[in-house]
């Protein structure tokens, strides 16, 4: 008898479905193709003299390295948290060690908390557009979702505000260069929505991947540093999410959660049960690397990605049509085109890759209520500069003739 998968197969991982887009996308990584589509860091930029340095002395010293081949504790190591906690300190987040889990990236800090935190028909505020990636992992859990639309200055308070007065108590935002608009909140609006989440006892899930990414200057005040318990490890409004991957390198997947205590031990249990702990060595090796490159690594992937920045909203500003409007990021990686109302982007995306050999994400992947079809997010982060404006002036003849049509 043949197995029934489907039968056995449990209704939430079956909630798990595959994306068109990413078949389309496919297509992407050929070398003819410019391609805005990858949310991913310059692979140019990763200081690999270092992390070979780093390998080498790690390997070399033989009580750190046997120790750092060992398994660990669950927690993470200590000094990486202390590093974490003394970082976010200098950004005005008062928390300890104890307030901060090592994390599989922080994707699987959004994983975690999904389990944690969601259950079926457990309603959770999205941003509209939101991260796909946290939605994916959200979904797992088969919440609702309650879409809160944005302006230039963060989210509609009255909508978030309208759905913690009618219960909803968890909401999942990015105020810093979100993925996938680069749009960032004022301060008035970061201090609007702690308001409205304390005033309601809703938890924040706030999305830190991009803070470092900043090119114009000081990023604001995170939610975190915000919140009116900093300071206190055990209770609070917000739990933070942040990585190493879009500063230092992917690859090593170490990211963190900070949160209070009654959230950190309740994933502390989970992580005994499910992974045990984060590699030790990719711990250790991501402490070496912070200590060693940074701030001055921070600098020179800065001035990089401005630069890209520049590059293609000086290209947009030039080819674009009046029609298409774009948002202006002072960081992260991404760059939101609104389109004219005829244009469906993932109709756009098969002709951008037939005709115009340009690849780009369509929007409406980003909105819980699949609107946005005529939206598109645009990566600046790994294309050279001669390509970037190729490609907008490709991209910009083609939307040009489909507006026409
Ligand atoms: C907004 C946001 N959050 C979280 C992640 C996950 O990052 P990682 O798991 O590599 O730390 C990403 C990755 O692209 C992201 O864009």
């Amino acid at each position: 008898m043949t197995v029934q998968w489907n039968d056995l197969i449990v209704r939430d991982a079956r909630a798990l479905t595959a994306s068109e887009i990413r078949d389309l996308l496919k297509v992407a990584d050929r070398p003819e193709i410019i391609s805005f589509a990858g949310g991913v860091p310059d692979p140019s930029l990763f200081p690999l003299a270092d992390f070979n340095a780093i390998y080498g002395d790690l390997t070399t010293d033989e009580a750190a390295g046997r120790k750092s081949l060992q398994y660990s504790i669950s927690e993470g190591l200590p000094a990486l948290r202390q590093w974490i906690a003394d970082d976010l300190a200098t950004s005005g987040a008062v928390r300890g060690i104890d307030n901060i889990l090592i994390t599989c990236g922080a994707q699987q800090g959004l994983d975690m908390l999904a389990r944690l935190l969601l259950e079926p028909g457990r309603e959770i505020v999205v941003e509209k557009p939101s991260y796909l990636g946290a939605m994916q992992a959200f979904s797992m859990r088969r919440p609702t979702y309650v879409g809160v639309n944005m302006d230039d200055d963060g989210p509609v308070i009255a909508e978030l505000e309208a759905a913690f007065e009618r219960g909803v108590r968890i909401a999942y935002l990015a105020p810093d260069f979100q993925n996938p608009t680069g749009r960032s909140y004022t301060l008035e609006r970061r201090l609007a929505v702690l308001e409205v989440a304390r005033k309601y006892g809703a938890v924040i899930l706030e999305d830190a991947a991009y803070c470092k990414l900043s090119y114009e200057g000081d990023v604001l005040p995170s939610l975190l540093a915000l919140d009116e318990t900093n300071g206190d490890p055990q209770t609070g409004t917000i739990i933070q999410l942040g990585t190493f991957s879009k500063t230092l390198v992917p690859a090593l997947r170490i990211g963190w959660v900070c949160a209070p205590r009654p959230v950190i031990e309740r994933l502390v249990l989970m992580t005994q049960a499910g992974d045990l702990h984060v590699s030790t060595i990719n711990q250790e090796v991501a402490l070496r690397a912070a200590r060693r490159l940074f701030p001055g690594h921070l600098d020179t992937i800065r001035d990089a990605y401005r630069a890209k920045r520049n590059t293609m909203l000086a290209a947009l500003d030039e080819f674009m049509p009046e029609a298409v409007s774009y948002t202006r990021p002072e960081g992260g990686m991404f760059i939101w085109l609104t389109l004219p109302e005829n244009i469906d982007s993932r109709q756009l995306l098969e002709q951008a890759l037939h005709d115009a050999k340009v690849a780009f994400v369509p929007g409406q992947a980003f909105f819980c209520d699949h609107t946005g079809r005529n939206t598109a997010r645009l990566s600046f982060a790994t294309e050279k500069a001669d390509r970037i404006r190729d490609g907008i002036e490709r991209l910009a003849l083609l939307i040009r003739r489909v507006h026409n049509q």
